[in-house]
């Protein structure tokens, strides 16, 4: 991903947020003083994530993640213990000077917007995904995603939304695993070390079309 190629569309990026911004504020004003202050840097994190966070390129979707869930991905990218290539060349910088109110706050806002699910992966190798996603893959000792990650892949408090992330994204979160990055302590590089790379494949595969 080049990022200057996207400095072109900020403009229009920052139009969007907003007015998004606008209708969260009177939304919110319901439910509790959210996000009535425009201060709160959500365009710079959607100009690389994309403008409404469903992905863009390397970036993956943020909308509908679990709101601890990225708190936790912002302190570890702030504190360089998620290390893989992509974390370290783009996130390290997003995540350096963020305040724990604020990174809360964007963890609060990202998860709330509607996901959508990237549809990338390889039709034909998805029921395959879904049987090792659903019953684990007892041979070799690998738990069932869904007991963890929840039976639509939704995730469950802290643990990560998986349906609908990008095909090429979660394949490479799967595969990193297993060359010495980390970002997670247990279970996922165990599990990960586990899968070979056909079943990564089909559960990348699965998990890009659930909604
Ligand atoms: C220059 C581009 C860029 C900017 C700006 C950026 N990100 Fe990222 N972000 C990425 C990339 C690329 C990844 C994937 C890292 C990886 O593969 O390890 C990522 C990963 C993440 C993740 C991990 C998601 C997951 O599912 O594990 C979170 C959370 C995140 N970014 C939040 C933010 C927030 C919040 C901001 C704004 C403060 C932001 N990002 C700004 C490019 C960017
Ligand atoms: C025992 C619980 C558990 C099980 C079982 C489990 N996971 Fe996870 N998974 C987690 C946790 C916890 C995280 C968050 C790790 C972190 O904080 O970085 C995670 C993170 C992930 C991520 C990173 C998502 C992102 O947005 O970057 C992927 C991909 C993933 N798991 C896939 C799987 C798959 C596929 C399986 C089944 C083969 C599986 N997990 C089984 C607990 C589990």
């Amino acid at each position: 991903m080049n990022p200057l190629a996207l400095q072109a569309t900020r403009i229009g990026i920052m139009k969007l947020i907003k007015s998004k911004l606008a209708i969260l504020a009177i939304v919110s004003s319901a439910a509790g003083p959210l996000f009535a202050d425009e201060s709160l840097p959500v365009r710079n994190c959607t100009w690389c994530h994309g403008s409404s966070a469903q992905g863009f390129s390397t970036a993956p979707r943020l909308a509908g993640q679990r709101e601890q869930y990225i708190e936790n991905q912002l302190l570890s990218f702030s504190e360089h213990i998620r290390d893989n290539p992509y974390s370290r060349q783009y996130m390290w910088g997003a995540a350096a000077n963020l305040s724990p109110q604020t990174a809360h706050d964007l963890a609060t806002y990202f998860s709330a917007l509607p996901p959508k699910a990237a549809y990338d992966g390889d039709r034909e190798l998805a029921a395959a995904g879904r049987t090792i996603y659903e019953q684990g893959i007892p041979e070799s000792n690998v738990a069932a995603c869904l007991v963890c990650h929840g039976p639509n892949a939704e995730g469950i408090r802290e643990i990560p939304r998986l349906g609908g992330l990008a095909y090429s994204y979660l394949k490479s979160r799967l595969e990193q695993w297993d060359e010495g990055f980390h970002a997670a302590a247990a279970p996922m590089p165990q599990i990960a070390r586990t899968l070979s790379p056909d079943e990564i494949d089909a559960l990348a595969s699965y998990l890009s079309f659930i909604e």
